[in-house]
């Protein structure tokens, strides 16, 4: 089996993209009919998921994959199984693909070591999350009129990139399409890496604005991974008037991106979400070709349908 990881987009080249992007396209015009038959896929997700969680099931099921799903709670993990251990048993029991999401940074990197199975991160701890960045370039493409388009374009990458997985996936994935980044954020929301970017750090959507973003793309205040330490902004009021998107901040042209799941009023005003300029009902919509055409890749069946 000709199996290949996706655990990280660091390091991502501009052609990898456009093969993911494209195999995507095809994938929804639906000129693939069932490349998983027979293929194995197991998604252990064991940290909170909707939309990849949802995605990835469905992806595989319409591509003809067999699935099994495990969740932390039903699955010997509650019993102090070791991820490991997991992972070898899901490997014996023959998964071709294993979709993880896990809350330490390097889980996926960890469990690639174990199994012939590809590995697809879905998202582990503060580490990448390459699915969710790989959909959001199939939608902005989308928008944009095609994948060559997004060259150039202008995105601020808008609120907590400290705890954001997204934003370590976005930022080398966007930069390897071609585009010019900024980060907008506060200090205390800012990893110590962030210097090594190279990229404008700008303190208000404002700023970016006026830095001539053609893109905001907004990340969720992520309360969940600041470990009850004291709070890293003043005040979610506060936070929401210099780095959330309102509409006062939409004007022609400007496209707004989010993730998901959204805090309406704090990352981005509630009418704003669904508002023509808002990619997020096509992100979350990308993600079923995006991830079929990964798991596609994943488990080599793209080279067994081409054969
Ligand atoms: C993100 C995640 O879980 O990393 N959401 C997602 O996968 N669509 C971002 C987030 O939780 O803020």
């Amino acid at each position: 089996m000709l199996s290949r990881d996706f655990l990280t987009l660091e390091g991502v080249g501009r052609e990898e993209l456009r093969e993911v992007i494209s195999l995507a396209r095809t994938h929804a015009d639906g000129r693939l009919s069932h490349p998983l038959d027979g293929k194995t896929v197991c998604l252990a997700f064991f940290e909170s998921s909707t939309r990849t969680a949802v995605s990835f099931d469905l992806a595989a099921r319409r591509c003809g994959a067999d699935v099994i799903s495990l969740s932390e709670k039903g699955s010997s993990i509650s019993k102090g199984e070791s991820l490991i251990d997991t992972v070898v048993t899901l490997d014996r029991l023959g998964a071709d693909a294993l979709v993880l999401r896990h809350p330490a940074a390097g889980a996926s990197m960890l469990a690639a070591r174990h199994t012939e199975a590809a590995v697809i991160n879905a998202g582990d701890g503060c580490g990448q999350h390459p699915t969710q960045a790989l959909l959001d370039l199939y939608a902005l493409s989308e928008a944009v009129g095609g994948f060559d388009e997004l060259e150039g374009r202008r995105v601020a990458i808008a609120g907590d990139i400290l705890h954001s997985r997204v934003a370590r996936s976005v930022i080398p994935a966007f930069r390897a399409a071609g585009m010019d980044l900024a980060i907008v954020a506060p200090l205390t929301l800012l990893p110590q890496e962030a210097d090594a970017w190279g990229v404008p750090i700008l303190d208000s959507v404002d700023g970016a604005l006026e830095w001539g973003a053609d893109v905001v793309y907004l990340l969720r205040l992520q309360n969940e991974r600041m470990n009850g330490r004291s709070p890293r902004v003043p005040s979610v009021g506060e936070y929401a008037r210099f780095y959330g998107v309102a509409r006062r901040h939409l004007r022609d042209g400007l496209l707004v991106m989010h993730p998901g799941p959204v805090n309406r009023g704090v990352e981005i005003a509630g009418d704003v979400v669904l508002d023509g300029a808002s990619l997020v009902p096509g992100q979350v919509a990308a993600g079923i070709a995006v991830r079929s055409a990964v798991l596609t890749l994943a488990t080599g069946a793209t080279h067994e349908v081409a054969a």
